[in-house]
């Protein structure tokens, strides 16, 4: 429910291997799969880091070692008739966009 995403909220969608992030800019998605060969990546203190063959990834994704080819991807956002928020996996969107809540 975009209720639920008030600016400063993190959620990690473990199911989807997607983290949500609000801000006042409104909410952006990102992968958390691994652009090397599709390991979820785990959370670090600095971004993100793949246990599978070290690629590291700084907070926004962006690629700060290891075989990674590309940063993680940012997903669509949008809000269905229902005020319910919705994360499209299969739309990249340029990393820093975020949807504006109405
Ligand atoms: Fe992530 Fe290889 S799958 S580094």
């Amino acid at each position: 429910k975009a209720a639920d995403f008030k600016p400063g909220i993190v959620k990690i969608i473990a199911e989807q291997n997607v983290r949500v992030v609000c801000g006042d800019q409104g909410v952006a998605a990102m992968s958390l799969v691994c652009t090397h060969l599709g390991c979820v990546v785990d959370g670090t203190e600095t971004g993100f880091k793949c246990p599978c063959h070290g690629s590291v990834f700084d907070d926004k994704g962006n690629v700060v070692g290891g075989p990674a080819p590309r940063g993680l991807m940012w997903l669509s956002v949008s809000q269905a008739a229902d005020g319910s928020l919705v994360v499209d996996k299969g739309n990249e969107v340029p990393e820093g966009q975020f949807f504006k809540l109405a």
